[in-house]
């Protein structure tokens, strides 16, 4: 039995929508997570990318893919578990705001799910996953597990029904990564210390940001992406105030935007991890190889469509 999940990126609102504002996020297509679920002898784990090569038995019980198992195990009532072995391959990078924890939880829920023979419906993926998020990353919004259980995008407010969304116009986004571990429990705890301090001040920036991310979604879906990369600066510019960008991520944005971005921002947890960049189509490797140049160590180009 197989599955697979796509990566994400967070386009609008990361850090407000904690604060219940809206984001918008996509999936990235060009990585993902497949599961794949055999029989075997014992409950065997392989997943090479992270070295990890186990009975399910041997492992802690807050481990992040045996937690997963676990919980899918509990959810379907099921006391004794069949004998398989499960193999999890990514080329979504580890822990740089592209979700590939999400992803792999969403794989394994979904392969591991339909070998059992009770096939989860996309509403109860997302669920068991966002349980799972919460145990790793204290209090997530949710936005990650949604985005890459629906593989579309998503106009995300937490704990409100799931909106998805079509975009008028394909456009082009250059995602860049400066490689730095991007500890998003850390800057999520940091905005909540400025935020606690200074409610009405910080509120407003969310209801900037919310404003934000209510046009980008119009502009998306009316057919005109070239409006967001003016949004995506703003939208920057209220992440510097929030603190979590870093020296690595401006250089970066800058960068794109003089290479011919029509606009770009930070994406994520911030600090580290990754930045984004609406591109002409024709303009996008060119900006891709600038973010090289200037310290990127990787970039994906990807098409929302
Ligand atoms: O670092 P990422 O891509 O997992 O995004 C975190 C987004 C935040 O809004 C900062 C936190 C959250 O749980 O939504």
């Amino acid at each position: 039995m197989k599955a697979s999940a796509p990566g994400k990126i967070i386009l609008f609102g990361e850090h407000a929508v904690v604060y219940n504002r809206p984001a918008l996020a996509v999936p990235v297509t060009q990585v993902s997570v497949d599961v794949e679920v055999c029989d075997s002898t014992g409950i065997w784990i392989h997943a090479p990318v992270i070295d990890l090569h186990a009975e399910l038995s041997t492992l802690p019980p807050d481990h992040p893919i045996g937690s997963v198992i676990l919980k899918l195990f509990q959810h379907l009532h099921i006391a004794q578990p069949p004998t398989m072995e499960i193999n999890i391959s990514s080329t979504i990078p580890v822990a740089s705001g592209l979700g590939s924890g999400a992803a792999v939880s969403v794989a394994l829920v979904r392969a591991l799910s339909s070998f059992l023979s009770h096939p989860l419906e996309n509403n109860q993926v997302n669920e068991l996953v966002f349980e799972t998020e919460k145990l790793h990353h204290g209090t997530p919004s949710g936005i990650d597990n949604t985005v890459i259980t629906y593989a579309m995008p998503v106009y995300f407010i937490k704990g409100q029904p799931i909106e998805t969304f079509k975009p008028g116009k394909p456009f082009t986004i250059v995602i860049g990564d400066t490689g730095i571990p991007a500890p998003t429990k850390e800057s999520v705890g940091d905005v909540r210390r400025l935020w606690l301090r200074d409610s009405v001040y910080y509120e407003d920036i969310f209801d900037e940001i919310a404003q934000l991310a209510l046009i980008a979604r119009r502009s998306i879906e009316s057919g005109k992406p070239e409006l967001l990369g003016e949004l995506m600066d703003q939208n920057h510019a209220f992440l510097q105030q929030l603190t979590v960008s870093s020296p690595e991520l401006d250089r970066l944005v800058d960068a794109a935007r003089n290479a011919g971005a029509l606009g770009a921002k930070l994406s994520g947890g911030g600090r580290g991890g990754n930045m984004i960049a609406l591109v002409e189509q024709a303009s996008a490797e060119s900006v891709a190889e600038a973010l090289m140049s200037a310290g990127a160590v990787r970039t994906i180009i990807t098409e929302v469509s």
